[in-house]
């Protein structure tokens, strides 16, 4: 009888220490990013989103992008310091729309719109598995957590639309930029006010360059853009360019990190503005495109050389610190 209930004592202190640990790894926040690991959210589960961006709202920083699984095509991730990201939803599912159920959404940015006050994401929507249905899509919501309508797709004045990103300037105004042409030309579009449409063609940068994976900041006086080269899933040289306006000229492409971007493909550079000074964190997708869901991130602080020089340089670990903003 006695040797039953000890054996029954122990089997529930085990259960209560596993419960302890478990609650423990899902609870205790991380304190840096690790390049390239297994990114998991605060409840533990890996992060999926890819070719994603960055954006803050109210005391949060919200990281959309790619999600992909079953039903799902873009998640909404929340943070107050970088590092520990809470899932908050899907955004766009299959069933947001029944143009929705058989495509393929790369890339999705949002911005805010602080006229008609909602958050509008644009995308790379493809339905064909050579990517030649090349559009750009976008979809509308009143709260950057909530599933976002979805509007339209469409070629924007009538050019294939691929790998993109948005950029909101200073004054409000928006752009959209995307590769067209089959990759051999980076368009920059000019918004309407509302971010729902594309108002004007501004340039065409690089004409037969071939670049991807475009993105974007503003720095001082200047204009960074970060693409990469056009080679599939795998891996290239990434190069960037600066300009004094969007609508150029922009300077010729100067090679950035090594010659794979340390295994990753550019997708945001997220500014971050703390009261000692502003970081500029590169954010890349490593993509497994063999296994998607083994794709991974990684987060590289960028260092600017005088105003039009910038580098990029590997570290393990990287930790923001959103007050002074330094990257540790
Ligand atoms: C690289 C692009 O940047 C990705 O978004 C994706 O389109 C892959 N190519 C597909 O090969």
């Amino acid at each position: 009888m006695r040797k039953q209930l000890k054996l029954r004592l122990l089997f529930f202190s085990i259960l209560i220490s596993l419960g302890i640990y478990f609650c423990a790894i899902a609870q205790n926040p991380q304190k840096t990013i690790v390049n390239g690991g297994n990114y998991t959210d605060t409840s533990g589960k890996i992060i999926n989103a890819h070719g994603g961006g960055f954006l803050k709202a109210g005391k949060y920083y919200y990281w959309i992008g790619e999600n992909r699984h079953d039903q799902v095509l873009v998640s909404c991730y929340r943070s107050t310091d970088l590092i520990n990201w809470e899932f908050r939803g899907d955004l766009l599912t299959r069933q947001s729309n029944p143009e929705l159920v058989n495509a393929n959404i790369e890339r999705p940015k949002v911005i805010y719109n602080e006229k008609t006050k909602k958050f509008v994401m644009w995308m790379h929507y493809e339905i064909s598995s050579d990517y030649s249905y090349a559009r750009a899509a976008v979809a509308v919501s009143d709260d950057i957590e909530k599933p976002f309508k979805y509007l339209k797709s469409f070629r924007p004045f009538g050019n294939m639309s691929r790998d993109c990103t948005l950029f909101k300037d200073t004054d409000g105004t928006a752009y959209f930029l995307s590769a067209a042409r089959e990759n051999y030309d980076m368009m920059v579009y000019k918004l309407t006010d509302d971010y729902l449409d594309t108002k004007e063609h501004l340039l065409t940068l690089w004409p037969g360059g071939h670049r991807e994976a475009p993105a974007l900041v503003k720095r001082g006086d200047y204009y960074f853009m970060i693409t990469s080269g056009c080679t599939g899933w795998a891996p290239n040289q990434a190069k960037y360019a600066y300009a004094k306006s969007i609508r150029g000229p922009w300077s010729d492409l100067t090679d950035i990190g090594n010659s794979t971007t340390f295994d990753s493909q550019s997708t945001y550079i997220l500014p971050i503005e703390g009261n000692e000074t502003t970081s500029y964190l590169y954010v890349g997708d490593r993509w497994d495109g063999n296994h998607y869901f083994n794709s991974r991130y990684i987060f590289l602080p960028l260092t600017f050389k005088g105003e039009t020089s910038v580098e990029l340089s590997w570290k393990d670990s990287v930790a923001p610190d959103l007050k002074s903003g330094r990257i540790n």
